[in-house]
């Protein structure tokens, strides 16, 4: 039987693995979800050991890391290392949710779950065109090895260690990362850079405890109001942040990546509908593409004080807090990015407060050249695979595992996102297109070959 026949005839099947691996709450944030993330890692080892791979799960001091490689190495075949992750973003706001996010359901030839595309849609896929590899010939175009974490969404920690320390079973010619999407349907791209990014959360305590507004309003410093005032302050009407030196060492975007950038599909009317905006923001001088891809930004994730519930308590609460990110491009080092934050903050903080800042995790920008053999191979497979001439663009996104791969390893990643720019990654109704799915089990088949090649 040859790999086609094989995976046509699964099809189905496929799909319905797919829903059974989205069922588990796999999610890396939160700690009282250990259980199901060690099940989940249990779950898709067992597949990759089902499918004939090689597997092994290694315990961390976080998640579980799977290691699955084909049974023998064979001499003279190259070697593909294909990263995944199988931990998710916490599904909050629940309400917002049409079906339940653990609950996989198909809608408009849509799968609707959390991690849907991000990412356990996506690296499954590869692993099912192995799949159709090895289940009809016993053997694929190259020698593959899984690699899957579950600490993506909250900074690759023991990953980053757990490459240092297994080197020399990780050794590999290229590696396939699909964590990210095409500029739009039936737009495949080899993306070949990703921004960094920098996490703090910042603190403000105020009084020992919540206080009458009446009472003591006026007398004393509100922490939420001073948490705001910072943070109003970290950006100026011109979309730029204002922190001193935090544009020093930006790597400015050249002639041709700014022609490339422009060249990819974008209507501001559409863009608007999507996200539901009124008007498009972003640092003057720069287009859309560009603010999104290759410029630094600060953005705050959550902010938090005071009485959030129904009706009104007039209260100056205790403590006020926000979790911050900045993403950086490349050039930028992670630590003097946050030591530029952490100063200007203190900086900006009165003495009738208490401020504590906490840093969270920290990974730089990714870029790479787009014209290795291995680049030639993975747009030959795009091409291939749907059909159109793909783009190359860089992404906005981070997966600082990837940085380490080139630091560790000293292998580039071949970033080939399946995700559509609709597919709601870390927000309500996160889903993945069954055709995304499938045409990535067909155009990860082409990649194999296509690397096999060279
Ligand atoms: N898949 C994303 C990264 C991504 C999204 C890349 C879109 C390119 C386009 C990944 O799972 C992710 O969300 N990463 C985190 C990393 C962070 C927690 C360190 C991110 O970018 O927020
Ligand atoms: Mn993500």
């Amino acid at each position: 039987m040859n790999p086609e026949t094989y995976y046509t005839e699964r099809k189905n099947k496929f799909l319905d693995k797919l829903c059974e691996y989205l069922r588990f709450p796999s999610i890396s944030a939160q700690a009282v979800y250990k259980k199901d993330i060690e099940a989940c890692a249990e779950w898709i080892a067992s597949y990759c050991e089902g499918i004939g791979l090689n597997t092994q799960i290694f315990k961390t001091e976080g998640c579980p890391i799977i290691l699955a490689s084909s049974p023998v190495r064979r001499p003279g075949k190259k070697k593909v290392l294909i990263y995944g992750h199988y931990d998710v973003q916490p599904p909050e706001p629940l309400d917002l949710w049409k079906s339940p996010p653990f609950e996989p359901q198909i809608i408009n030839n849509a799968i609707y779950a959390r991690g849907a595309s991000d990412n356990k849609g996506q690296h499954f896929a590869h692993l099912l065109a192995v799949e159709s590899f090895l289940g009809s010939q016993n053997e694929a175009p190259c020698d593959v090895i899984f690699l899957l974490e579950g600490e993506e969404e909250v900074g690759s920690q023991s990953l980053t260690k757990f490459l240092r320390e297994h080197k020399d079973i990780l050794n590999c010619d290229c590696i396939v990362v699909s964590d990210s999407g095409m500029p739009a349907r039936n737009l495949p791209a080899l993306t070949y850079a990703l921004r960094g990014v920098v996490a703090l959360e910042l603190i403000i305590k105020g009084p020992s405890h919540d206080l009458h507004s009446g009472v003591y309003g006026g007398a004393i410093e509100n922490p939420a109001y001073v948490l705001c005032k910072i943070i109003a302050g970290l950006k100026d009407d011109q979309g730029r942040i204002t922190i001193p030196g935090i544009y020093d060492d930006v790597r400015p975007l050249s002639a041709e990546e700014r022609l490339q950038l422009a060249r990819l599909p974008f209507s501001e009317d559409e863009f608007k509908k999507q996200l539901g905006v009124v008007k498009i923001f972003g640092e003057s001088g720069f287009t859309t593409w560009e603010r999104r891809a290759a410029r630094p930004t600060i953005e705050i994730n959550g902010i938090t004080s005071g009485y959030q519930g129904e009706g009104s308590k007039t209260i100056i609460p205790s403590v006020a807090s926000a979790k911050i990110t900045l993403r950086i491009v490349p050039d930028q080092r992670p630590e003097r990015v946050y030591e530029l934050v952490r100063k200007h903050i203190e900086g900006a903080c009165p003495d009738t407060v208490t401020l504590s800042i906490v840093p969270g995790h920290m990974g730089e920008a990714y870029i790479t050249s787009y014209d290795s053999v291995y680049s030639r191979a993975a747009i030959d497979a795009l091409r291939k695979a749907y059909g159109v001439e793909p783009v190359l663009m860089r992404e906005g996104g981070s997966v600082p595992i990837v940085t380490e791969f080139k630091k560790i390893l000293g292998v580039d990643s071949l970033l080939i996102g399946m995700a559509l720019p609709d597919d709601n990654p870390h927000s309500p109704n996160e889903k993945f297109d069954i055709d995304s799915f499938y045409k990535g089990i067909e155009m990860s088949m082409l990649l194999l070959e296509e690397i096999g090649k060279i």
